[in-house]
């Protein structure tokens, strides 16, 4: 999992899926500590969804496509027949007598069902089990439907980062030389398959000879901002300041921001868009200052089934994540959290969400649905 060149494009590959295992980079322990992580069984993909050791939405959903994977080749194993298959290369040959195709799906549905409780606004999450699902629905050979489950999962990596390489490209004309560009959270290679989303808007502009200053949000109460964003930005070469995030307003009212760039974890059909909970204040600032809040999400973000954002599920965390501060109690014992993941930003503050099919301005349910796949604009 080193940095490398793809298109010509640098990205941080997050996950991977080699000889029968899913690796990840351990997201907890950055930047400190670059440690890769072998999961070898479904419960310690769930295990590192949990505890956010893979987050973001695009890198949960792909990490549980291969969770879906692992879950297979485990069936496979205690026939003592693994396939161990392999992103890069060949599956091990792998005689599929003994496994039938209904042990398969019930795996992949008992798959699904524990992954699908980890971490409930992802609607990535939900997007990569429902295609892992369909993939195992039909085929009667146990050898040829394992081969399918696992070009899936492939599937789903490569087309992923090609999303976000457009996403990169469709996003770009909105940065300026010289702007100041508020992000918040994680919206970039660690939280997808490599490049990003609000990130990737930022590298590919950068790729394209614009500078700019970047300000990134801490992102309370686990940092991804400060210890994530910050160490990807550095690593691009792009000037990147840190700020707590209840500095922001101050930022704005000296003057310091341009454009706010973020990621999103669920997008109802009107465009109210769930993020990283901080988000929503900083929608309302650019409605003060008179400045442009952009979404960038893959298509795979939105959730059409959902009228608007008062049914996005919002993921409550765990108290300690507030309570305790470098492992040291940070409250008097006893006291009451508010710890909300997510927070929802109200269509009618962003300004444009920007996918791989297209910008969509003043995103409401008319202009979404003109850009979803089947609607006005193809
Ligand atoms: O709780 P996290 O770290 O998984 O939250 C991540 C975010 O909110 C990101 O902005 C979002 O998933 C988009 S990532 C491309």
């Amino acid at each position: 999992l080193h940095e490398e060149e793809h298109q010509g494009h640098l990205i941080v590959p997050t996950v991977d899926y080699r000889a029968g295992r899913v690796r990840i980079i351990d997201q907890t322990l950055l930047p400190g500590e670059e440690r890769i992580l072998e999961l070898g069984s479904i419960d310690e993909v769930a295990e590192a969804i949990r505890n956010m050791r893979v987050r973001g939405a695009p890198a949960i959903g792909l990490v549980a496509a291969y969770g879906v994977l692992l879950a297979v080749e485990s069936l496979c194993a205690d026939a003592n027949k693994a396939p161990r298959f392999d992103r890069l290369g060949n599956a091990a040959p792998f005689d599929p007598s003994g496994i039938g195709v209904q042990d398969i799906r019930r795996r992949v549905h008992e798959a699904r069902e524990l992954l699908g409780g980890t971490r409930p606004t992802a609607a990535n999450l939900f997007w990569a089990l429902d295609r892992m699902e369909q993939a195992a629905a039909d085929g009667d050979e146990a050898g040829r439907l394992c081969e399918k489950i696992a070009r899936e999962a492939f599937d789903i990596h490569e087309e992923e980062l090609e999303v976000e390489f457009t996403i990169g490209r469709n996003g770009a004309p909105y940065i300026h030389n010289g702007m100041r560009i508020l992000t918040h959270c994680n919206a970039g290679g660690l939280a997808t398959a490599g490049y990003g989303t609000a990130l990737a808007v930022l590298y590919t502009a950068h790729e394209e000879g614009k500078r700019f200053h970047v300000y990134a949000g801490e992102t309370r109460p686990l940092l991804q901002g400060a210890r994530l964003t910050v160490w990807e930005l550095t690593k691009h070469g792009i000037d990147v300041t840190l700020l707590c995030d209840n500095a922001a307003a101050s930022l704005f009212a000296d003057g310091g921001v341009d454009v706010v760039m973020v990621g999103a974890d669920r997008i109802a059909r009107n465009g109210d868009t769930a993020n990283k909970i901080g988000t929503f204040g900083l929608a309302v600032l650019c409605e003060k200052f008179s400045k442009p809040l952009y979404v960038a999400a893959p298509w795979s973000t939105f959730d059409l089934t959902l009228d608007d954002g008062s049914a996005i599920p919002i993921e409550q965390r765990d108290p300690t994540e507030v309570t305790y501060r470098a492992g040291l109690e940070a409250v008097p014992a006893g006291a009451t959290v508010y710890n909300p993941a997510f927070d929802v930003t109200p269509a009618g503050l962003i300004t444009a969400i920007i996918t791989e099919r297209g910008v969509i301005e003043r995103p409401d349910a008319a202009t979404i649905e003109a850009m979803a796949p089947g609607g006005g604009n193809g």
